[in-house]
């Protein structure tokens, strides 16, 4: 296992680009069991969940190159199985459930476990799936799902979830007739994922509002098709920099899908604006607290919440962080502890006091973006930093040491 060495305290200053969308190329890799033909993606993140999610693929009949950020998919024979070694390292593999229905009639995917931010359950995407047509049994660990013919229903989802937006997404392009799809899931990854199916010859409208309408189709062929930017990993960028004191240029910002995030920034005294194709960043004098609460998009989104922490740690006066999407996404409050600041923990609420200072110690991370809060508190902390177990962090940030050492930060990966 490896760990990031921090020396903090440096002002980043610089050009920084954003890589692919983790959470767009995922769904969208798994949608490539749908098309009859090749399909070649760009702008794909070079990370270990899209090389986990390609060994799926592969296991499932779907043969496929990854050469600098360009994916080259093609199924050759489908198979209905997902196994538990795979998909207990990435939850993200439940996504193959609708796409193996909507080509195959049945599916056995392993039951993905929970992971540290909470129970991470499926139940919706089954419910949703039995409304057309499937039926599940549960046994060993694995879902076993079986239908005829999918057929197009009328599904309003109890929260709208993405995922389950997703996998309903794939499962009703191929179904008989039309799906509607009230309460989905409204975050830009399920727009990219839908994008995606139409350039395959789906009939999809209504992507990124509360209700979308999908007319199945016969089949799907491949395409040519570019992942969209990664706005989580644009919006820790839009915190580096003043946490750091710096000023940032980053390029290929999604910055109309960081609205929340955004205004949020600018509340706290961050100075935040797109220059053309550029969004240029900076601390705008004393940053204030401000009060946070995590909601579905377009509301706040739960994968900021550890980020825009950090930040709030070194501002002046209190804030608070409701998280209202995870059940247990705190696991990096007791880490930031550890570098001096100051929050408290009541139930699923974080106050946080800001302090004068940051100092350095052995922190651990213990999910994807708790790891990014804690690479960005070292960047500002004083002294010496040490982010233990950082595959968390290689799940979701491309190249991160490389891209934050161009723009002047002390970090260096060594084994643990
Ligand atoms: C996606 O997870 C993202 N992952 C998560 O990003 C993100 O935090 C989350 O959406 C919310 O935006 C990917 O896209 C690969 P949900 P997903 O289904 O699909 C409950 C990151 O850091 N729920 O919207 O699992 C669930 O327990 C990751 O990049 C059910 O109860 O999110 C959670 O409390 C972390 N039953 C809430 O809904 C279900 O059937 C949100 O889940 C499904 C979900």
């Amino acid at each position: 296992m490896d760990k990031l060495i921090i020396e903090g305290g440096v002002p980043l200053r610089g050009r920084i680009r954003v890589s692919g969308s983790k959470n767009a190329a995922l769904p969208i890799l798994m949608a490539c069991l749908l098309a009859e033909t090749p399909v070649r993606l760009a702008n794909v993140p070079r990370l270990r969940d899209i090389r986990t999610t390609l060994k799926l693929l592969n296991i499932l009949g779907c043969e496929s190159e990854f050469e600098e950020n360009v994916v080259r998919a093609q199924v050759v024979l489908l198979k209905p199985e997902a196994p538990y070694d795979l998909v207990k390292t990435m939850r993200a593999s439940v996504l193959c459930l609708g796409p193996l229905l909507a080509l195959l009639g049945e599916a056995r995917v392993a039951l993905p476990g929970g992971c540290a931010i909470g129970a991470r359950p499926v139940d919706l995407h089954l419910k949703a799936l039995e409304r057309m047509g499937a039926a599940f049994e549960l046994t060993s660990g694995y879902i076993l799902g079986h239908c005829k013919k999918l057929k197009g229903a009328h599904i309003t989802f109890d929260f709208p979830t993405v995922g389950g937006t997703e996998n309903l997404l794939m499962a009703a392009s191929l179904a008989e007739g039309e799906t509607v799809l009230e309460n989905a899931a409204r975050e830009p990854e399920v727009a990219d994922l839908a994008n995606f199916l139409n350039a395959c010859g789906a009939k999809i409208s209504g992507q990124g509002t509360s209700v979308i309408h999908i007319q199945g189709v016969s089949s799907l062929h491949g395409c040519e098709y570019r992942v969209m930017p990664d706005r989580i990993e644009a919006g820790t960028f839009l915190v580096a920099a003043p946490i750091t004191g710096g000023e940032l240029e980053i390029l290929d910002c999604p910055f109309q899908e960081l609205d929340a995030l955004v205004y949020k920034l600018r509340e706290m005294g961050v100075w935040v604006q797109e220059d053309g194709e550029r969004v240029i960043v900076r601390r705008d004098g004393e940053l204030t607290g401000v009060d946070v609460t995590t909601q579905p998009h377009p509301g706040f989104p739960t994968d900021m919440q550890a980020q825009i922490m950090a930040l709030m740690c070194v501002a002046k006066g209190a804030g608070s962080i409701q998280e209202k999407i995870f059940e247990n996404r705190f696991m990096h409050v007791l880490e930031l502890v550890r570098l001096g600041a100051n929050i408290k923990l009541k139930d699923r609420t974080a106050v946080v006091r800001g302090v004068p200072k940051l100092v350095g110690a052995p922190v651990m991370a213990s999910d994807l973006r708790a790891s990014a809060s804690l690479v960005l508190a070292g960047l500002a902390a004083e002294g010496t930093t040490e982010v233990q177990r950082i595959y968390h962090l290689d799940r979701g940030y491309e190249n991160i040491e490389a891209k934050l050492s161009a723009v002047g930060a002390r970090i260096r990966r060594a084994p643990e």
